[in-house]
């Protein structure tokens, strides 16, 4: 009953308020399922933010992609419930070391992952994601990048191009967890299982599994396989978001919650849009510069 008066409040405060929910992968099924008008990755979630007609954007994730938001709607109230949700990856890295890597590798182009604050993207010359980080960094034509702050994406993508690629050491909380011999053992106790792999994990973990993508290609590879038994090596909600529309496939667990995430609940959804709270600014001048790093990724 406590989940149906919030979830009635939430959309009757979505209509008042020309409001609408972004809500990433991540979020637990009765927010992802039940108010939410936009679900995808981060990718999805940036590019679908660009079109919006609202005059209040509510962001069901971290902080980054509450920025993010700001960023590609700097007209609109964006606002994000708990302002403690951040993320390991965006508290790895500040602006003042993207300067110095600047300093140490002069002319190096930086491409930087979006679990990022504004002022990094600030100093970055390009943004990526984790489902187009490849592409971003072969279309900069060039031998050499810095890519931050994802030691292990970045290391993901450097077996994929002969780019080179100069990493930083910022690891995700939830995903720096899996390793290869979870995969190995899971393989015996569930034989035929397929295991998909969300490329922030350890390099070793990623060269164990099937596949390897971002939150959403890792739903779509679902829906197109249709394995009978599956793992997903990333954050619990994944699996119980993906297995409401494919109730013939056998989830196997384990997982790893991402705390940051579960800051995010349906009662302060409520209060945000009832209170107006946490209204989400950017400095203009960072704004200005992490704003171009976003679009040029997006321009891709
Ligand atoms: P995706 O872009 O794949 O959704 O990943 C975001 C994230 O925070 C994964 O931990
Ligand atoms: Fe950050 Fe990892 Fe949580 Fe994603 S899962 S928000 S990368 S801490």
């Amino acid at each position: 009953p406590a989940f149906t008066d919030d979830i009635e409040a939430i959309l009757a405060l979505k209509c008042e308020r020309k409001a609408v929910i972004l809500a990433h992968n991540y979020q637990t099924p009765e927010i992802f399922h039940c108010v939410a008008d936009i679900v995808g990755d981060s990718l999805a979630l940036a590019r679908k933010a660009m079109a919006i007609d609202a005059d209040v954007i509510v962001l069901a994730g971290v902080h980054f992609m509450a920025e993010t938001a700001k960023l590609l709607n700097p007209d609109k109230t964006v606002l994000i419930s708990d302002l403690s949700a951040g993320c390991s990856l965006a508290d790895s890295i500040t602006a003042a070391d993207v300067r110095l890597m600047r300093q140490r590798y002069p002319g190096v182009p930086v491409v930087t992952y979006v679990n990022t604050s504004a002022a990094v993207k600030a100093e970055s010359d390009i943004c990526c994601t984790s489902s187009n980080a490849l592409a971003v960094v072969e279309s900069l034509d060039v031998p050499r990048v810095i890519m931050l702050p994802d030691e292990y994406l970045a290391k993901n993508v450097a077996a994929k191009t002969d780019v080179e690629i100069i990493a930083w050491k910022g690891h995700c909380e939830v995903h720096e967890r899996f390793n290869a011999e979870d995969i190995r053992e899971l393989r015996e106790t569930h034989p035929g299982v397929v295991v998909l792999a969300h490329p922030e994990c350890p390099p070793e973990v990623v060269a164990e599994a099937d596949f390897s993508g971002s939150t959403s290609a890792m739903s779509d590879y679902v829906g197109r396989e249709k394995p009978k038994r599956v793992v997903l090596m990333t954050e619990c909600s994944m699996s119980d978001n993906v297995a409401v529309a494919h109730p013939d496939v056998e989830f196997v667990r384990p997982c790893n919650l991402c705390p940051h995430m579960k800051r995010i609940t349906l009662a302060n959804i409520r209060a945000a849009l009832e209170e107006n709270r946490h209204v989400v600014t950017i400095d203009p001048r960072v704004a200005t510069h992490a704003r171009r790093a976003v679009e040029r990724m997006l321009s891709i």
